[in-house]
């Protein structure tokens, strides 16, 4: 972190990267409309750094000014009017050499160069981990930045909460309890994989909220014969249906995470640990078992309330920060406050479900397995 010389700031810019999260757009209108109002000069970043790095493959070079009509009417809308990216990390950028062969390159210091070239005195940077570490980069070479938090994951340290993780919440749970009829109807067995590469806190929250039977998370390793074992008590208790909630970053003890594919320059695409969950348990109790994968389901629409006002507060703070001469700093709820931690501090490790909280004594009291 550093205190820089505060020299008055006449241009900023906004880019949004990684993986989308809804609330990103009111990040964008409160960032945008409080510098404005400062007398700044905003532009917005398309596709994360793409349209600093490849500003040839833009009719308008890649920068947008973002004007009060561009951010206007955006803060109940999903997804990022600049368009994101969670592919070509500039810290790790696939260049294929002619032989066919994969390089990866870093190119930060062609976006430290980019911003320069545009006389941008500030960028305020909207993402998750990989973003973060990015930032974290930019601003030790020089760049006058402010992060924003977002991931739907809710994973990031130093922060309570990020936005995009309540709308995600609630949409799983609405799924959980539309689930609830069609499985008691048929007694069957319904396997819900939900987003959670890392951190299950959307299985566990959905979960516990939406009266899941069974909670799988990647903070504890699961036994399929315990799954089992709580099915089997259900049916002698009467119930002939079971809801399980499965994060797609949950794996067996002694087992590995289910990765789809990995891919040079970005992180690795997890999926398939609700099949895999539901045809061992149909496999070991012959029950009939389905499977709903939520994913990106979960990362759309409309954010909630609370997320948008998170999101406007992060926004809107980090342009305050700026104007203080804050730089290197990530924003972060720390209720009933909105502060600034240390890139640094904050992508030092990921925040990981504690298995002693109050929140999984809650759901192992009301009967829930963790498998
Ligand atoms: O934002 C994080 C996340 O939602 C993870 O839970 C998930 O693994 C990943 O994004 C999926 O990203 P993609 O858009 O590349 O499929």
């Amino acid at each position: 972190m550093s205190t820089n010389p505060i020299t008055p700031i006449k241009k900023v810019a906004i880019s949004t990267g990684g993986g989308d999260a809804p609330g990103l757009n009111a990040v964008i209108r409160a960032a945008a409309l409080s510098a404005l109002k400062r007398g700044w000069e905003v532009y917005g970043v398309l596709d994360g750094f793409h349209g600093i790095l490849s500003p040839e493959e833009y009719p308008d070079g890649g920068f947008v000014p973002l004007t009060r009509h561009k951010v206007r009417g955006i803060t109940h809308l999903g997804g990022t009017i600049l368009g994101t990216s969670n592919r070509n990390n500039p810290m790790r950028y696939p260049v294929t050499r002619p032989d066919g062969t994969i390089e990866e390159v870093d190119r930060t210091d062609e976006i430290v160069r980019g911003f320069r070239m545009h006389h941008i005195d500030a960028l305020i940077t909207v993402g998750g981990d990989g973003s973060l570490a990015i930032a974290d980069v930019l601003s030790k070479k020089g760049l006058r930045l402010i992060a924003v938090p977002k991931t739907i994951d809710n994973d990031l340290d130093k922060t309570d909460v990020t936005f995009g993780f309540d709308t995600a919440v609630s949409f799983a749970t609405d799924a959980l309890d539309r689930l609830h009829s069609t499985a008691a109807s048929h007694g069957r067995v319904m396997v819900v994989e939900v987003m959670g590469r890392y951190a299950g806190w959307i299985a566990l929250h959905s979960g516990l909220a939406g009266s899941a039977d069974v909670i799988l998370i990647p903070e504890h390793p699961y036994d399929i014969h315990r799954v089992v074992e709580k099915i089997q008590d259900r049916e002698q208790r009467g119930s002939k249906f079971t809801i399980v909630v499965v994060a797609e970053g949950a794996s067996p003890k002694g087992g590995g995470i289910s990765v789809i594919e990995k891919e040079a320059g970005r992180a690795e695409r997890l999926g398939g640990v609700g099949e895999k969950v539901a045809a061992e348990i149909h496999a070991i109790s012959g029950k009939e078992t389905r499977v709903v994968v939520l994913g990106h389901l979960l990362r759309g629409g409309s954010p909630t309330s609370f997320d948008r006002l998170t999101a406007l507060r992060f926004g809107a703070a980090a342009v305050r920060g700026l104007e203080e001469g804050q730089s290197g700093v990530m924003v972060a709820l720390d209720p009933p406050h909105v502060k600034y931690v240390p890139i640094e501090e904050a992508i030092g490790k990921m925040k990981m479900v504690p298995m002693e909280s109050d929140i999984v004594r809650t759901a192992r009291d009301l009967g829930i397995s963790f498998g």
